[in-house]
């Protein structure tokens, strides 16, 4: 029968190894979340890397680590040491992730990543083709795998393909500079149909096409070889009901079970009633703009010094990437930022920065966006920002005012958000005192408006959007 076969590096889970044995952790990041919701409804399989190398798996356990990803309908793609250091660590987090989110000077150009890239993309080829058959419908996501839809085309023409990139396309001059650019153009072109989150990045890639392949484009679809590769925008959605009913679970009087995050979340409520909680979440990556924020956090409490003892900001910072130096240098500029902040403000009874470096479960956070009166998202560049319309879905009574950068591409359906520049502070100390002082009607004015939109555009409707346009790309025989 054919079936759906997801790839991504990340699976919806990780392994882990411990003297316990081995443990499932749900992966962190809106790929995982968004789609591990689309993969539970399904007959489909998901392709990926477990998070373990070669090397970290004792022997005579690799049985094991396939029958704990069979009960996440998951399939591995096992990889080296080596090649996690050359694909992952190094293509994928040290030249694609920094070039893609414009921070140029950030990205490495080291060819023998770029053949371990070429290399671990084939790989999952392999594994494709082993588990495929003509006639099954691939999804392939995500920057780690731009080679992979020419790979399988090249030994299953008749299979259908399609591939989402889940962070920004960039302009075609910052694309341009990248040594591999072409081939990397060529792997996404054996797909018929590419999606991006929004129409800005499409455009830049059909740029990117038109300037560096000479291959025909029309509209939105090119003409590569005898078939059409149509591309289009598909805003990601989340699992709205899923948010929502576990925040109404949450505010109902019946759920006594608090955890220590809400019991700690309520006692500061109570001592501080007139007090505002401010919320930010993220990986902690340069691209989230973390230690601008907590810069814009210090100006807002000089400009604003009668909110002082009163607002109280929350960074949620999930560990992410630790092995690339750029993420290292962060969390020390991060964590030597709070304590000069909370130095410089606390008081005997206030500390204006609660700071987690650590992932939270599903509960807690659904505990942090309940009780927080703003959400405080600023990344510098973001494909979409998932955790904005999060914290929308559940506020069930449509209190709360979401700051959300402009630079994410969530603000292109979030416009009745209060959206800010990243880098204006001056605009951004006064957008958190607007958004104390907007009056609740406002509040759910702008909440409702926004809630309508995101259960209507959920993840469900993302992904059913996206398999209607791929089934409905003309695949062959293109006259020419
Ligand atoms: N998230 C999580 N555990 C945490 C913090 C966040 O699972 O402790 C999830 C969050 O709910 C969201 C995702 O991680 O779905 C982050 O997605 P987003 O699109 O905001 O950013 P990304 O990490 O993909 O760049
Ligand atoms: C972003 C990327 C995903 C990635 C996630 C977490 O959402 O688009 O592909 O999985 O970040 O990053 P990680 O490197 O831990 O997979």
């Amino acid at each position: 029968m054919a079936k759906t076969i997801i790839i991504s590096n990340r699976l919806p889970v990780q392994l882990q190894i411990s003297k316990e044995g081995i443990t499932a952790l749900p992966s962190v990041g809106g790929l995982a979340t968004g789609m591990k919701s689309v993969h539970s409804g399904g007959d489909s399989v998901w392709i990926g890397w477990s998070g373990l190398t070669d090397e970290e798996i004792p022997e005579g356990k690799e049985k094991e680590i396939d029958k704990a990803l069979a009960g996440h309908g998951s399939l591995q793609v096992p990889l080296s040491k080596e090649e996690v250091d050359g694909f992952y660590f190094g293509f994928s987090n040290r030249t694609v992730w920094p070039l893609f989110h414009y921070f140029l000077e950030y990205a490495e150009f080291e060819l023998k990543n770029w053949e371990i890239y070429r290399d671990v993309n084939q790989k999952f080829a392999d594994v494709v083709l082993e588990h495929s058959e003509d006639g099954d419908t691939i999804w392939v996501h995500d920057y780690q795998l731009m080679l992979l839809p020419d790979m399988i085309r090249e030994k299953r023409p008749e299979v259908t393909i399609g591939f989402f990139l889940h962070i920004p396309f960039p302009s075609f001059e910052i694309f341009r500079t990248l040594p591999w650019r072409k081939e990397i153009l060529m792997g996404l072109l054996g797909s018929d149909l590419i999606g991006f989150h929004t129409y800005d990045y499409e455009r830049h890639f059909l740029s990117s096409v038109r300037r560096l392949t000479g291959i025909e484009v029309s509209y939105n679809e090119i003409y590569a070889d005898n078939r059409i590769v149509r591309v289009d925008s598909f805003p990601m959605g989340i699992d709205y009901k899923k948010w929502h009913q576990a925040a109404l679970k949450h505010d109902s009087p019946k759920s006594s079970e608090q955890s220590d995050l809400q019991k700690r979340l309520d006692s500061h409520r109570e001592l501080t009633p007139e007090g505002k909680l401010l919320l930010s979440i993220d990986r902690l990556d340069y691209t989230k703009g973390i230690a601008k924020r907590l810069h814009a956090f210090k100006y807002f409490l000089d400009k604003y010094p009668e909110y002082k003892e009163k607002v109280r900001l929350i960074i949620l910072a999930v560990p992410s990437r630790a092995n690339v130096p750029q993420y290292q240098l962060l969390k020390s500029e991060v964590d030597e930022l709070v304590g000069r902040i909370n130095g410089e403000f606390a008081t005997v009874s206030w500390t204006p920065i609660w700071y987690f470096y650590r992932s939270v479960p599903f509960e807690n956070l659904i505990d942090l966006y309940t009780s927080s009166d703003i959400a405080w998202l600023t990344p510098i560049r973001d494909g979409m920002n998932l955790v904005a319309k999060e914290y929308i879905a559940s506020r069930t009574d449509q209190t709360g005012v979401l700051i959300l950068s402009e630079m994410a591409g969530a603000a292109n359906e979030m416009n009745e958000a209060l959206l800010i520049n990243p880098n204006n502070f001056e605009q951004i100390a006064d957008t958190i005192y607007q958004a104390i002082n907007m009056p609740i009607e406002e509040q759910q004015a702008r909440n409702s408006l926004l809630q309508n939109r995101l259960e209507r555009y959920n993840v469900e409707k993302w992904a059913n959007d996206f398999m209607t346009s791929l089934k409905s790309v003309p695949s062959k025989g293109v006259a020419n």
